[in-house]
């Protein structure tokens, strides 16, 4: 169906899709080139609608009634969203991409004219969205679960990876057996599909919840691949490249976030993580040093340069406007203050500088993972701020620990290191943290917000 017109209003929108993307890259820009990528989706699914129909009209009632319908949810489902729940409503959302493309590809099946080869790029383009959408589909939903607790991460397959190598054959030997079919077999499609859509949930069950992010952006290229696929059975060029920057941002995501966890890929999908490890705790009598909330106000006061860690608890409190309220009143009496973010800080990618931008932190003050590393000799303070895992040495020196290699954030390099967490009680990864013991290393207790409000008022005092 050829129309000049509306593939060039394509094209518009797909160059919207690319000036988004780019400007998401900098939170500056961030929320200019969401916008920005939204309105090039919203155009890209009314000029759909101009596309003329084959038969029955009346399926616009059917389109606009899902529009409204889905607009409302989405858009009520957006506003509700607490920042820590992020995570659990992009899964649940790229979930629903996935059981998008699923259903495209079992409904083109089943409306294939009857005598088209089975041997064709059509049927395998259907096989192929059908596969890769049903298990985003699922293993979206069971990522959702995890992260949202009413799924245990005790709930485990015998022999998980057995599993997983016996499901993946099914699934390749069945694609196979369709396509060598005399004739189109819509019985054997939705065996495929529902063998496909046990293996989203095999693929996903065994990986731990501290590796959810990891899995959960994998999923997210698995959609977009498969909206990409559903897009050439249709021949829709938005939806192929659609569906392509999703699958390779998504896949870069997935590296970098492996990355910044020293793992692998590999290591990640088998499920090896969140504190199944054993670090090993210290036979030593450890002794923890309280700080007060005076004393730290004082000694916050007179240091020449200040530098934050911020983490999970941060977000927790939602202390981050608290956080840039102290930082300004040390700025007043000539105190530097810097933050710095470690690349897994948190629940999700960017969680922290996002978090940071929410309360109007300057961007240039937040300095990543090597840059503030250099600057922790220099450093007087370090208020690690509800973060636990992404300062914990073990990461460097505990060989069984579940976490050794993990880059982390030397910040016993500083002068004094001031913890604030309600607890000695651990981070995402379940392991005990030297740092807590450290000799440069103080306690001060309590919640986040409630002990940043007390050093506000106190350095203001002081
Ligand atoms: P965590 O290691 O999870 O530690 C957070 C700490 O915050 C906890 O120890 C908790 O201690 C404290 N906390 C919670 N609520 C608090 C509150 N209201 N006030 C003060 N403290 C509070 O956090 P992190 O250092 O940010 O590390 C992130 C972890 O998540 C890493 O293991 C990382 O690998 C994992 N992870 C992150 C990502 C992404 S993309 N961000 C992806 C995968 C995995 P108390 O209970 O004692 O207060």
């Amino acid at each position: 169906m050829e129309n000049p017109i509306l593939d060039f209003l394509y094209l518009v929108c797909i160059i919207l899709f690319i000036i988004g993307l780019k400007r998401l890259s900098h939170p500056d820009t961030a929320k200019k080139g969401n916008m920005i990528a939204g309105f090039g989706m919203g155009a890209a699914i009314l000029i759909t609608m101009f596309y003329p129909m084959e038969n029955e009209s009346n399926n616009y009632l059917w389109i606009v009634g899902g529009l409204i319908l889905g607009g409302i949810i989405g858009f009520t489902a957006a506003k509700k969203v607490k920042m820590t729940a992020m995570p659990e409503m992009v899964s649940l959302f790229n979930g629903l991409g996935g059981a998008c493309s699923m259903l495209i590809a079992a409904v083109e099946f089943y409306n294939l004219p009857e005598g088209t080869p089975m041997m064709s790029t059509e049927v395998l383009t259907i096989i192929f969205a059908l596969f890769v959408g049903s298990i985003a589909f699922t293993g979206s939903i069971v990522a959702w679960g995890k992260l949202d607790g009413f799924l245990r991460d005790s709930l485990v397959l015998p022999a998980p990876q057995v599993i997983n190598i016996i499901m993946l054959v099914a699934v390749l030997v069945l694609s196979g057996f369709i396509m060598v079919q005399p004739e189109l077999n819509f019985t054997l499609v939705i065996i495929l599909l529902i063998v496909c859509l046990v293996y989203g949930i095999t693929f996903v069950t065994p990986i731990g919840g501290g590796d959810m992010p990891v899995v959960i952006s994998l999923l997210n290229s698995f959609t977009g691949i498969a909206a990409a696929g559903a897009g050439l059975i249709y021949g829709n060029q938005v939806m192929i490249v659609g569906g392509i920057i999703v699958g390779a941002s998504g896949t870069i995501l997935t590296v970098l976030m492996c990355q910044a966890m020293n793992r692998s890929l590999f290591n990640v999908i088998i499920g090896g993580f969140s504190g199944s490890g054993s670090s090993s705790g210290s036979d030593r009598e450890q002794v923890v040093k309280e700080a007060s909330h005076s004393d730290t106000a004082i000694q916050l006061k007179y240091s020449n340069k200040v530098m934050v860690v911020p983490g999970y608890g941060l977000a927790v409190a939602q202390a981050q406007h608290i956080c840039h309220d102290l930082e300004k009143a040390l700025e007043n009496e000539g105190v530097e203050v810097k933050y710095a973010i470690h690349p897994v800080a948190g629940r999700m990618p960017g969680h922290m500088n996002v978090l940071l931008a929410e309360a109007d932190v300057p961007y240039p003050k937040l300095l990543e993972l090597e840059e503030a590393n250099e600057q922790m000799s220099t450093t007087d303070m370090v208020l690690v701020i509800g973060a636990n895992d992404v300062v914990n040495p073990a990461a460097k020196e505990d060989t069984g620990s579940p976490i050794y290699g993990m880059p982390i954030l030397d910040v016993e390099l500083a002068g004094t290191v001031i913890v604030l967490k309600r607890s000695m009680r651990p981070g995402y990864a379940g392991i005990e943290n030297p740092l807590f013991f450290g000799e440069k290393t103080k306690m001060l207790f309590g919640d986040a917000k409630d002990s940043l409000g007390k050093l506000k008022e106190e350095v203001g005092n002081a």
